[in-house]
């Protein structure tokens, strides 16, 4: 990890971009007025909603609420991290990116250089394999086998499936030009040294799948072993400097560059899987390699989809492994993600079941496939007999911990719910939640959320923060409006307010784009990306009067709440003399206005 990015910089890096070039070239803009459109990369669409507006460096899809700068466009298009993106749009101003000091040092030179030396080895080897499949004087063993699990030719080209030849020293003859290269294939496990010193390749006589990660470089191989030879069936590149199991999805990069949005995700357990379906064009599965699904698979997944259906075994076997799956998805479990499990029949995986019953009925199963709640409790009851008072007591026992792991609010809540119908409990739990919620200011869910929606309409505080957002420099040209002067006013949404307020004020020349990067990681982001999401129906003509009514608005109730104070306080005892010039001064004030 390296120090931390300068602020300017990213500000500077925004104000040389123009997100119209960033959007254009992955999504085809149409001009249309001051605006450009398109239908919205982010979810299915017929027509466009997705509009990016140039003045403001920032863009909006009306249809699904999608929105943010340049960043946040490369980081939800090309799936980057933060870094990655900032790294991305450095790399398209030719800029390097700085690091402020005191953070852990740099990624060195030298460790980039050798980064990149791996992927091309990696991708030289991938070629090698394929060369291999083509023509090495084994490799017809190989043709013939994957002829037998009916691969067609296209789909073994488009998956870069090869052959490990079956010498001992295939790779290690073809890599290992000096020794620096021989040291690179071993740190890479394409090639092993015995406690002799002997070197030979690690993958023979094999089928190989090259295993790219999420950006597309190859990090691993997995090789399966034919028929009449004698090993493990499957042999994955063990952990190595660029390669982390838990992390990686075999065919998931594929699955992103096949689809634009990806409504669903399917994970399967093994390579052949993912292969054989999308021969059946199921261009959505990926497999876990070897290891159980993992929190980081889930996170990864997550980012992409809003479906995950988990498909296994019908054996004993497959729900085990669902169950484990399970236990490991709910601390990443967030809300408004959908976890389902699909169970084939007894005997058969993915492979042997789409090429039995087409892919159609395949997708028609797994849009079938048992919700999260269900296969959760199912399986729970199986080993809780919840008709006795004890079995309940086992049943809750079981359940409770695991339901405390689950990452979103919703989700834990809607297990809660479902647990206590089971113990029944439910009416206490309702009992429980009705009095938790009506404790909470606002009241319940329902009505709390109607409130939000129509003080966002109304609240000056709103109005003026939604203003700023899209006109930043309303700030330095408003010289009337102070909102320091009611720091203290307990106005809620003030703190936000007067954060934006002194961030454009200092910056008159920043755009929507950089006043979202800053506030980026502020408590309050959340409110500014709703708040951002609301039309506010003001013409950019009327946004300066708009922005100074509603402060005098402001300034308005907090006079009279502090009037209303001071005249009770006064019923109680004599105010002081300050504070009759107070009063004195505000009731001037209010006649004034
Ligand atoms: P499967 O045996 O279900 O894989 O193992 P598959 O892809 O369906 O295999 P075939 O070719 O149709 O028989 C599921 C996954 O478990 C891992 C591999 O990642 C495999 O794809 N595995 C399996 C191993 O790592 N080693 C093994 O020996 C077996
Ligand atoms: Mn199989």
């Amino acid at each position: 990890m390296a120090g931390k990015i300068p602020r300017d910089f990213i500000d500077d890096l925004l104000s040389r971009t123009d997100v119209v070039d960033i959007v254009d070239a992955r999504v085809k803009l149409k001009k249309a007025g001051k605006n450009y459109q398109a239908c919205c990369p982010f979810h299915n669409e017929k027509s466009p909603s997705f509009t990016v507006s140039q003045d403001k460096q920032f863009y909006h899809c009306f249809g699904c609420g999608a929105h943010g700068n340049a960043i946040s466009f490369l980081m939800e298009f090309d799936r980057l991290e933060f870094v990655e993106a900032i790294e991305e749009l450095a790399r398209h101003h030719g800029l390097e990116v700085p690091r402020e000091k005191g953070g852990p040092p740099p990624v060195s030179e030298a460790k980039k250089q050798q980064q990149e030396d791996d992927y091309a080895l990696m991708e030289k080897v991938t070629r090698f394999f394929q060369h291999q499949l083509r023509s090495h004087p084994n490799s017809h063993h190989a043709i013939d086998y994957l002829k037998a699990r009916r691969l067609s030719g296209d789909i073994v080209k488009q998956w870069e499936i090869g052959y490990a030849p079956s010498e001992w020293d295939g790779v290690l003859k073809a890599f290992g030009t000096t020794p620096g290269r021989i040291r690179q294939l071993i740190d890479l496990k394409l090639v092993n040294q015995n406690d002799n010193g002997k070197q030979y390749d690690f993958f023979r006589d094999r089928i190989m799948f090259p295993i790219r990660d999420r950006r597309g470089r190859v990090v691993g191989f997995g090789g399966r072993i034919m028929e009449g030879n004698s090993g493990p069936k499957y042999l994955n590149s063990p952990e190595t400097r660029i390669f982390h199991k838990g992390h990686e999805l075999f065919g998931f990069h594929q699955a992103r560059q096949k689809n634009r949005s990806l409504d669903q995700v399917i994970i399967v357990e093994g390579y052949m899987d993912v292969v054989a379906l999308s021969q059946f064009d199921i261009n959505n599965a990926t497999a876990a390699l070897g290891t159980a699904t993992t929190p980081e698979h889930l996170q990864l997944l997550t980012r992409s989809t809003n479906h995950i259906v988990c498909c296994y075994d019908g054996d004993n076997a497959g729900r085990q492994a669902a169950w484990r799956a399970l236990e490991n998805a709910l601390p990443a479990l967030k809300d408004g993600v959908k976890l389902t499990f699909l169970f084939l029949p007894d005997g058969e995986d993915p492979d042997t079941m789409v090429r039995k019953v087409g892919a159609e009925a395949f997708m028609a199963l797994t849009n079938q496939a048992l919700p999260l709640s269900r296969f959760f409790f199912e399986s729970l009851l199986k080993a809780h007999e919840a008709g006795t008072p004890e079995g309940k007591m086992a049943l809750k026992a079981a359940a409770t911990p695991l339901i405390d792991t689950v990452l979103g609010e919703n989700q834990k809540l809607l297990l809660r719910e479902e647990l206590a119908k089971h113990t029944g409990e439910f009416d206490r739990f309702r009992l429980q939640h009705d009095i938790a919620q009506a404790n909470q200011p606002g009241g319940r869910t329902a009505n709390r959320k109607f409130e939000t929606v129509n003080k966002t309409r109304q609240s000056p505080v709103r109005m003026m923060v939604r203003l700023l957002l899209d006109t930043p420099s309303l700030a330095a040209q408003c010289e009337d409006v102070v909102p320091q002067m009611l720091a203290n006013s307990g106005i809620s949404g003030m703190g936000l307010l007067l954060d934006i307020h002194q961030y454009c004020q200092q910056q008159p020349g920043a755009k929507t784009a950089q006043v979202i990067e800053n506030f980026r990681d502020h408590p309050h982001s959340s409110v500014i990306a709703k708040l951002l999401m609301q039309e506010h129906l003001v013409s950019e003509q009327e946004a300066s009067r708009v922005y100074v009514d509603s402060f005098a608005r402001l300034l308005d109730w907090h006079f009279d709440s502090r009037i209303e104070t001071l005249i009770s306080r006064s019923r109680v005892q004599p105010l002081s003399r300050a504070e009759k010039e107070e009063l004195t001064m505000l009731m001037k004030e209010r006649q004034a206005t």
